[in-house]
């Protein structure tokens, strides 16, 4: 009797053990997989309508061209015969298997700032997806940059692996926010203004650069062309939808919040926002050009008849459908880029699930000259309270070629 007490009581134990081995298992996974939203690991590793994580999409970087590999568990192709501390390594100091350097296409000199933990709950979790076979060339960039030595200087130049500290002046939420957007979320990889070589310049974190033919703009909290007029809701409103009062996202961005950012916590987005809010930086003082100046005049006559009916006679737009262009951040960038293209190519913002019926910009080409496009995007940037650079119509023609020869 007391024995068979004694063994129900033992077997309870087991149980009990194993439910909670198999609980700290799953929530690991748990972990691990929204690691992988963090990082975004899918928007480069899986191709559209490709199995997940088995790797194929292209990179455009201005080297050439690189393909993210297969990073599914398969042997043969994918990351199978790797072990945890190989895995740690790459994302800690871009040395993949073997010793190979990895081009920093793979963000790695972000990545790196992730804790030790949170790359093992995502080895975790990678480790769990399906096998795929399906060999990547990784590398296909042009002589000489497809030699991986040179990558030894890339990284003796500009990369020194870094892990984060936090700031204990700041709050919780702040150090969170530093946490994603300087680690695991990558935000500088388009954001921050890049040296010759590719690397991130110093002291000008997140203050805009032009990638593919489009501008992300500066994210820091400067009053003019940077979030300033945002607030911490308007900010985790576009990251969580793609839309806010200010801004529909298109191009990278639309990807990027699709994939990403819209799978990441409300507490996450708000840290983000904190963080992002706290960057000073002082706005470009500028005053905008006269609007009885000719080229605002045209401007100003083209706009009233070929955008007004969706972005409002004032440029207040439509919340949600047509992007408000007065005080808009967006339109005051240094660099006109991404709305020059978004006047020549249109644009298709994201859909989300907040948010799924994405409007569309239509494509102006074929209707507006170079001229006439400078001219209305200069005034644009110069009415309803905003303030940038005039456009030349030179800068029109070379996107217009650029745009026709793909790119
Ligand atoms: C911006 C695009 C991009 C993102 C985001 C990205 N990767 Fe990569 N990754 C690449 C590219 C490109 C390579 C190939 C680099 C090379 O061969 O030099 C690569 C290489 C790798 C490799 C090495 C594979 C091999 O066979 O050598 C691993 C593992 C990897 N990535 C995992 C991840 C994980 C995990 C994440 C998310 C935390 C992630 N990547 C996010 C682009 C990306
Ligand atoms: C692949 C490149 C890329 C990455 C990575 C990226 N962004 Fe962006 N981001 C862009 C582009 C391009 C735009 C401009 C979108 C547009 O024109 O609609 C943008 C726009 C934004 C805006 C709107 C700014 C404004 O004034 O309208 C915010 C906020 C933003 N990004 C935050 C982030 C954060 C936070 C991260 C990291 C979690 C991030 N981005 C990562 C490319 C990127
Ligand atoms: C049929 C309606 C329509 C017309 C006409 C139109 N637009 Fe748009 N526009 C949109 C929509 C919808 C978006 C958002 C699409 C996206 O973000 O991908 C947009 C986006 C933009 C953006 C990017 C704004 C941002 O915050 O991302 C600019 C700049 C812009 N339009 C300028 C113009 C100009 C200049 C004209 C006239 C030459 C014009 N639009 C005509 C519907 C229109």
């Amino acid at each position: 009797m007391k024995l068979s007490i004694a063994l129900a009581a033992a077997v309870l134990v087991v149980t009990a053990n194993t439910v909670t081995a198999a609980e700290t298992q799953f929530d690991q996974l748990e972990r691990g997989r929204y690691q992988a939203v963090l990082g975004d690991c899918a928007g480069c590793h899986t191709a559209r309508g490709g199995m997940p994580f088995a790797g194929g999409v292209a990179l455009q970087t201005p080297f050439g061209k690189l393909v993210a590999p297969n990073i599914t568990p398969d042997r043969e192709t994918g990351i199978g015969n790797w072990s945890e501390g190989d895995f740690r390594r790459m994302m800690k100091t871009g040395i993949g298997h073997n010793g190979i350097r990895l081009y920093p296409a793979m963000p790695y000199p972000a990545y790196s700032r992730m804790s030790d933990n949170d790359i093992a709950d995502l080895w975790v979790y990678l480790g769990t997806q399906q096998p795929v076979k399906n060999p990547v060339v990784a590398n296909q960039l042009p002589f000489p940059f497809n030699i991986r030595l040179l990558l030894a200087g890339w990284n003796w130049l500009n990369f020194t692996p870094t892990s984060f500290t936090p700031n204990p002046q700041k709050s919780a939420d702040w150090n969170r926010g530093a946490y994603i957007v300087e680690g695991a979320g990558h935000c500088g990889v388009c954001h921050s203004p890049k040296t010759w070589s590719g690397a991130d310049k110093s002291n000008a974190a997140l203050a805009g650069e032009v990638l593919q033919g489009w501008m992300a703009p500066k994210i820091t909290a400067a009053a003019r062309d940077g979030l300033g007029q945002w607030s911490v809701e308007d900010v985790t409103a576009y990251l969580k939808t793609g839309a806010n009062r200010f801004d529909i996202a298109s191009g990278p961005m639309a990807e990027v919040i699709e994939a990403s950012t819209s799978k990441m916590t409300d507490a996450d987005l708000r840290a983000i926002a904190v963080y992002l809010k706290d960057l000073p930086e002082a706005s470009a003082d500028r005053t905008p050009i006269a609007a009885d100046a000719g080229i605002m005049r045209t401007g100003a006559a083209i706009y009233a008849d070929n955008c007004s009916a969706c972005h409002g006679g004032k440029g207040e737009g439509v919340p949600k459908l047509f992007p408000q262009l007065a005080g808009n951040a967006l339109m005051q960038q240094q660099d006109a880029t991404s709305l020059i293209r978004v006047v020549l190519a249109g644009s298709q913002a994201g859909a989300t699930h907040a948010a799924p019926t994405a409007p569309a910009m239509p494509s102006l080409a074929w209707r507006l000259n170079d001229a006439q496009v400078a001219d209305v995007v200069t005034y644009v940037r110069n009415t309803w309270g905003n303030a940038a650079p005039a456009i030349s119509a030179d800068a029109v023609g070379k996107l217009r070629q650029q745009l026709k020869a793909g790119n």
